[in-house]
């Protein structure tokens, strides 16, 4: 696709609102510390979730960061243009998110002892939140309709490639027990069961006390009346909540609302094909 709303990214789309030559090169002569920790996902699986947990989890639940700095500076993406006009400004240890695939993460984060938490959405939910997101964001194309959209998705003509490839990539690192894997369902299911086990593999101590304070204030409900997390910052003209809410529905299987038998069938074969010689087996049916 050309188009100056894109860049191309070693075969990737990414957008050019947020996204330059620059801030790629940026990212990839990054010098990522060992006590960094990086929430990485593919869009739309719980980004901006995590840009509100991490900081709450790294700094014992001081709310004063989802209170005073909008989420893309308190938690920058790796790759975007922001990190480099804030990256002075975070506190240690740093929060970071990415949309990278392994491969492309930079030579400082393999040579370091950062940590991961890779986040991995039901993908049926994922094209379907996107699909939306397309329509709310005007530095996106229109996404046409839902089965023209799935389409791409399948194809991986959509930001950030085929979301097989970002699981695969994600799935075969070298980095043991520096990287732990949850799923958007499980912390939808049980948000405080979900930020225990997150905040064990930082090797942080949070009562339960904390573990209750943070979870109540990453709930949906709060993120989406949180003016520093609901993107109601940006112009309309860049994405417009009354087209549709960057927090749109924040739930499990709304994909039941939006696939036709026909479009179940194509997209679970597709999908599974491109899995079925993978070691690693999907955490819900498809
Ligand atoms: P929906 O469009 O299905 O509602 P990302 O941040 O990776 O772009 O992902 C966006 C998706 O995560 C949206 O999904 C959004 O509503 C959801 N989300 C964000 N914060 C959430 C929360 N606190 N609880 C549940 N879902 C959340």
């Amino acid at each position: 696709m050309s188009s100056s709303k894109y860049i191309q990214y070693h075969g990737l789309l990414l957008p050019s609102a947020a996204h330059s030559m620059e801030s790629l090169e940026f990212a990839q002569n990054f010098s990522v510390e060992d006590s960094d920790v990086f929430a990485v996902t593919y869009p739309k699986s719980g980004t901006i979730w995590m840009q509100e947990i991490l900081p709450l989890l790294l700094n014992g639940g001081d709310l004063t960061p989802i209170h005073t700095i909008p989420n893309w500076d308190r938690a920058p993406w790796l790759e975007e243009t922001r990190l480099a006009v804030v990256v002075d400004q975070l506190p240690s240890p740093r929060a970071l998110v990415s949309h990278l695939p392994y491969h492309l993460m930079p030579p400082s984060f393999l040579a370091s002892k950062a940590k991961v938490i890779y986040v991995m959405r039901n993908p049926k939910d994922v094209v379907v939140s996107s699909y939306y997101f397309h329509q709310m964001a005007g530095f996106l194309h229109d996404p046409g309709t839902f089965e023209e959209f799935m389409e791409k998705f399948l194809e991986g003509r959509v930001l950030f490639g085929k979301w097989t490839d970002h699981v695969k990539s994600w799935k075969h690192t070298e980095l043991g027990d520096r990287i732990m894997y949850i799923t958007y369902e499980e912390m939808v299911q049980d948000l405080p069961a979900a930020l225990r086990r997150m905040s064990d593999f930082l090797g942080r101590n949070l009562s339960e006390e904390v573990i209750q304070k943070i979870a109540e204030n990453c709930s949906f409900k709060t993120m989406k009346t949180n003016t520093m997390s609901n993107f109601s910052l940006i112009p309309k003209g860049l994405m417009d909540d009354n087209k549709s809410p960057f927090l749109r529905k924040g739930v499990v299987g709304d994909w039941k609302n939006h696939f036709t038998s026909e479009q179940l069938t194509r997209f679970k074969s597709v999908i599974s094909k491109e899995l079925e010689n993978e070691s690693f087996s999907l955490p819900w049916s498809l």
